[in-house]
């Protein structure tokens, strides 16, 4: 094992987790292939994980445990933000057990049960279960139940799930009730993998940390939000999944509402699961379903990203030469609450635009007199915060000053905080943490069923009113920054997207 890393400072006053066995059900997916197991890698590299653990893949894919490592090895070298060692991926290898089976077969279950037993008794797992189901749908009240059979009441069980959780609010229902059967809320962690990025966290250290933004923060000093989910790449070979999905249950049902629900939440009375989960939950509680004309959607046509000539949506492996499935989404939501009533919350999010982005906009309300007789340059523009999730991990806010020279110019300038810069550490990729604490039995960072019931009312909501409208598709080229109308939705306000 490497000697003790001076990055995981900070990281020490956290609990070791217990001895446990952690079970990924649809291992040959392209998650564990770039999440997962990268993530475990770091976490065995911090020596974060239990001493004594052990991870079992079952995946229907006939593959042999040196097999599966071999491909293991690779990614990790491909994928892991750490530099490979020999050592601790041997650690990590040495509890290591690959089960291929097709989910609905009983000798399966009998395979995955004997792999747990070896694990107990050769590395000491001690009869404690991480399942983290990274199952189609179609199998996830297969696998449950099977993982559900198996508690025998010695050690803990939980089971971390994947999204997508479900795809309308009557089936993520019927998905929490097959859970149910077996599992309590608490033993339940429903991943947004957004909620274990660093600079989403630290938006609720930003807010709650500091003193002098909790009294600005509310719709007396903000003006509209923005915030913006924008990717550059395309659909990359999962068209199965995405036709089926779209924009909107793809980002906005779970990453896009949460950023919402984390910039709008009052204070929780402390960072305990229930407290924060309680403040996000009434904020989604709070929104109201925007109108038709309130909501845009969007499929990319050719186009260049980066440089590069890239096909249309429709054009994609796997999607249909006619398909209507949004791949970009754009709205204007409100909260009904004291603090934002009739504020605009602005929010996009799209495949194939011009760059990636996710950043939370902060516009404050213009200042109401400026003292100044002529104002050149750019002129006097309200301060934005821009909380910036990804890339250029930071904080920066615009304010106005003044141009040095005679006379009284003012122009915006930016007071950045970089991540980069503040911190030696690089940033831990999102499935650190999330593994991390679900083996802690820590939920803060997942989603609660009443979140994602909230979530879907709204989805659902959206969705019904499209209809059968069939929007006419493509109407706007890869590289861009989505279609006109999206402009048009701020400009009928006065307002634009913040420039980027
Ligand atoms: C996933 C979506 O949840 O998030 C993908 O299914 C998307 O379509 C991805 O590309 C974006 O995650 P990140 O961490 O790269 O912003």
């Amino acid at each position: 094992m490497p000697a003790a890393n001076p990055l995981a400072q900070g990281l020490g006053i956290r609990r070791q987790p217990d001895p446990c066995a952690m079970v990924v059900f649809g291992a040959s997916g392209d998650l564990t292939k770039r999440k997962l197991f990268p993530a475990l890698y770091s976490l065995a590299y911090r020596r974060l994980l239990p001493e004594r653990f052990g991870v079992i893949g079952v995946a229907r894919t006939e593959d042999t445990t040196r097999q599966f490592l071999t491909a293991m090895r690779k990614s990790v070298k491909e994928f892991a933000r750490d530099p490979f060692r020999t050592d601790v991926f041997e650690s990590l290898a040495g509890g290591f057990r690959y089960v291929a089976t097709d989910f609905a077969d009983d000798t399966g279950e009998d395979r995955v049960g004997n792999a747990l037993a070896e694990l107990d008794r050769e590395r000491g797992t001690a009869g404690n279960r991480l399942y983290y189901l990274a199952v189609p749908p179609v199998a996830f009240p297969v696998v449950i139940r099977e993982v559900g059979e198996r508690r025998d009441g010695t050690g803990w069980a939980r089971v971390i799930v994947e999204k997508p959780f479900g795809h309308d609010l009557a089936s993520a229902n019927e998905l929490t009730a097959s859970i149910k059967r077996w599992f309590a809320e608490d033993e339940v962690f429903r991943i947004d993998h957004y909620l274990g990025k660093e600079t989403v966290q630290n938006l609720m250290a930003l807010r709650f940390a500091n003193g002098i933004f909790e009294p600005l923060w509310n719709r007396q000093l903000v003006d509209h939000v923005q915030i913006t989910v924008a990717e550059s790449i395309g659909v990359e070979g999962r068209a199965g999944y995405y036709e089926r999905a779209g924009a909107i249950r793809d980002i906005f049902q779970n990453h896009l509402l949460q950023l919402l629900a984390l910039t709008a939440m009052e204070p929780p009375i402390d960072f305990s699961a229930d407290a924060v989960r309680n403040e996000k939950v009434k904020v989604l509680r709070a929104m109201h379903t925007p109108g038709p004309k309130s909501v845009v959607r969007g499929q990319y046509g050719r186009g260049f990203v980066e440089g590069e000539e890239v096909i249309s949506y429709r054009e994609e492996p796997g999607v249909a030469p006619r398909s209507i499935t949004e791949t970009y989404i754009a709205a204007k939501l409100y909260v009904d609450n004291w603090r934002w009533a009739d504020t605009p919350f602005y929010v996009r999010a799209g495949k194939r635009l011009a760059r990636r982005e996710t950043t939370i906009a902060i516009n404050f309300k213009q200042a109401p007199h400026p003292p100044f007789e002529a104002i050149a340059g750019d002129g006097l523009r309200p301060n934005v915060l821009v909380v910036h999730v990804q890339p250029d991990e930071g904080v920066s806010l615009a304010v106005g000053a003044k141009v040095p020279g005679a006379g009284m110019s003012i122009r915006t300038v930016h007071m950045d905080f970089l991540y980069g810069g503040a911190f030696r550490e690089g940033v831990p990729e999102a499935y650190e943490r999330l593994i991390l604490d679900a083996m802690l039995g820590d939920a803060t960072l997942f989603t609660r069923e009443d979140e994602v019931d909230e979530q879907w009312k709204l989805v659902d909501a959206i969705v019904g009113a499209w209809g059968r409208d069939r929007p006419s598709f493509p109407n706007y080229a890869a590289g861009s920054w989505g279609p006109a109308l999206a402009d048009e939705l701020l400009h009928r306000d006065g307002r634009s997207w913040r420039r980027h």
